[in-house]
């Protein structure tokens, strides 16, 4: 997820090939990041009849104008005579909380229209491209100039909008895992402690990654050692966020109102996950509660831990699309092992702690043969500070 735009907006006129366009066009997407959530992230650039840049737009927010309705907002009819629309995701056919996009454009007196990705709704997929032509305007989908780029640019655009692809494919919660970590893969010292491993500009970005994602989890182990707040702290959002803990036995939920979470949260954003077994007793200790958060029953399997796929299947159903997993250690590695990690964001600092006093996050994964390591997918690698990330899909 990308926080900050690393493309300027070109000066009007300035002359741009297509595959630019297309790539200022995921740049602009990138900006809805922490507000259009379950809607894909869309971005979309309109160049004038020569190939010149007009304008660029995004999706802001859920429920809000679609990207092309806010590249061609401030355009004139003149502005728009034979121009080409480049946008990442086929434009809408269907009329859902905006009027659709395809017939907006089929009005405007545009030459041509180039979509990043087709619908991924199959009954909709080429619809949108549909309209267009009956209107008799071009459409069609994106390709690179070199077959090199063009996979490159199929792997960014799905990239821009995996969650909602994920989303509408699997019909299951996107789910991203964070982690920072020393150089040599620990997390925390076996004490509990482990604050602080990165550096503040790490941790401004972690902020906001949780404005990214429906909600953050974390384990039970994570709210003993440190009761954090859990919250959005970063200059340019404000938001509430939904939190999600992991405590399978229901152990600490009769100290909820003890926990900074309680204060800082209202609690229908809380939701605490215990086994399923143990509704009573746990709808018991809750009744004591001056409040209380959302519970959340999921199954067990066999050893007693709680099954993460049903977990994040109860999630889908009370309407999360995609979670940002915080830790600690032992949920990381469940996540890991139960392969339902999507995208991963590692944080390594340039420090050592030393495996003997320390929890690493991989600690139930166990590889035998190297052939079954697990791979990181089109890794990209920034830095914060003196502190290394890299995020990837795991699938
Ligand atoms: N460096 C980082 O990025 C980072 C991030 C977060 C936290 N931390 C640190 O990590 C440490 C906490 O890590 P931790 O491993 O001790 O605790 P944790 O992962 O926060 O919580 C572990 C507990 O969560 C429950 N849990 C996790 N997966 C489960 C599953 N599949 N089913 C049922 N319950 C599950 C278990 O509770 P039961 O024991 O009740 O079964 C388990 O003991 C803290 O020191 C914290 O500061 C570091």
């Amino acid at each position: 997820m990308e926080q900050i735009s690393s493309l300027n907006i070109p000066v009007r006129g300035t002359p741009m090939t297509l595959d630019a366009a297309m790539a200022l066009a995921i740049n602009e997407a990138y900006k809805g990041g922490p507000r259009v959530s379950p809607n894909p992230l869309v971005g979309c650039v309109v160049l004038d009849a020569k190939g010149g840049f007009v304008s660029a737009g995004h999706h802001e927010f859920y429920g809000g104008p679609h990207a092309e309705v806010n590249a061609v907002k401030n355009l004139s009819a003149e502005d728009l005579k034979g121009a080409h629309v480049i946008v990442t995701l086929e434009p809408c056919a269907h009329e859902g909380k905006t009027p659709s996009c395809a017939k907006m454009l089929a009005k405007l007196p545009i030459k041509r229209v180039t979509f990043g990705l087709i619908d991924p709704n199959p009954l909709v997929a080429g619809q949108g491209a549909e309209i267009l032509r009956q209107a008799g305007i071009e459409a069609d989908l994106y390709q690179a100039e070199s077959l090199k780029y063009d996979q490159e640019m199929r792997i960014k655009l799905e990239e821009v909008c995996e969650a909602f692809l994920w989303n509408f494919r699997q019909k299951k919660v996107f789910v991203a895992l964070k982690m920072a970590s020393s150089l040599d893969g620990q997390v925390a010292l076996k004490s509990g402690e482990s604050q602080w491993i990165t550096g503040s500009e790490s941790r401004e970005y972690v902020h906001y990654l949780r404005a990214c994602y429906d909600g953050l989890l974390v384990g039970k182990g994570t709210i003993e050692f440190d009761n954090p707040s859990l919250n959005i702290r970063h200059p340019q959002i404000e938001k509430k966020n939904k939190v999600v803990v992991i405590d399978g036995e229901g152990e600490l939920i009769g100290k909820y109102t003890e926990l900074k979470l309680s204060e800082v949260h209202d609690t229908q954003n809380v939701f605490w996950c215990v086994a399923v077994d143990l509704k009573e007793e746990v709808q018991k200790k809750v009744s004591k509660l001056s409040k209380a958060p959302q519970l959340v029953f999921v199954k067990t399997k066999v050893g007693g831990n709680l099954d993460l796929e049903d977990l994040l299947a109860q999630l889908y159903k009370t309407g999360f699309r995609s979670i940002l997993v915080e830790g600690g250690a032992l949920t990381a590695s469940s996540f890991v092992e139960s392969s339902l990690v999507n995208r991963i964001y590692m944080f390594q600092a340039p420090i050592i702690m030393g495996s003997g006093g320390s929890k690493s996050w991989t600690e139930t994964i166990r590889i035998d043969e190297m052939k079954n390591k697990i791979f990181i997918q089109h890794p990209t690698y920034k830095t914060f500070g003196n502190d290394f990330m890299i995020t990837g899909r795991i699938q």
